[in-house]
């Protein structure tokens, strides 16, 4: 005999993020990710509750991949999204994916606020983070506006 299924983990569940997720899961269906066949899905959801999402877009000349939550941010800004508050990413695996080193300095960016929810594509784990939590000690535009020596002569 099988035993039931385990229920996932909680996530702190709103209504939105669970719609944020299934944004996420769905967007993850278009990645174009035919090199490493690790599809990813995100959602973005700004303070006016608009949502922009996702996937990842790989290239034959592997370093100009795209990943899904730079996709998102990226169309997020062109839509002339408010403030980024939540964000949703979707991958296969035993355990949710966090975003890659370079998404979380856009992340610092765009969503220097956002709460984040990760889940595995098969709803079997989830977890909350931030976007602060993720990249502590960033650099930021704040450094770069306490730092920025003033011009002594013109160019
Ligand atoms: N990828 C993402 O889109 N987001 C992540 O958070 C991790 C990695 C993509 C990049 C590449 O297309 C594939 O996953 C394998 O690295």
């Amino acid at each position: 005999m099988t035993s039931p299924a385990k229920p996932p983990e909680p996530i702190g569940d709103t209504a939105h993020a669970e719609a944020l997720l299934a944004d996420a899961h769905a967007v993850r269906s278009h990645a174009h990710a035919p090199y490493s066949r690790f599809p990813v899905g995100a959602a973005l959801r700004d303070e006016t509750g608009r949502i922009f999402t996702g996937c990842n877009v790989e290239n034959a000349s592997y370093g100009l991949t795209i990943c899904a939550e730079r996709v998102a941010l990226g169309s997020a800004v062109a839509a002339g999204a408010g403030d980024i508050t939540h964000m949703a990413i979707v991958a296969a695996g035993t355990k949710p994916v966090t975003p890659c080193g370079a998404c979380r300095q856009v992340l610092v960016e765009l969503a220097p606020t956002a709460t984040i929810y990760l889940q595995t594509a098969d709803r079997k784990h989830s977890r909350t983070t931030t976007t602060a939590e993720l990249l502590p000690g960033s650099f930021s535009r704040e450094d770069l506006a306490a730092g920025t020596q003033e011009r002594t002569q013109e160019a």
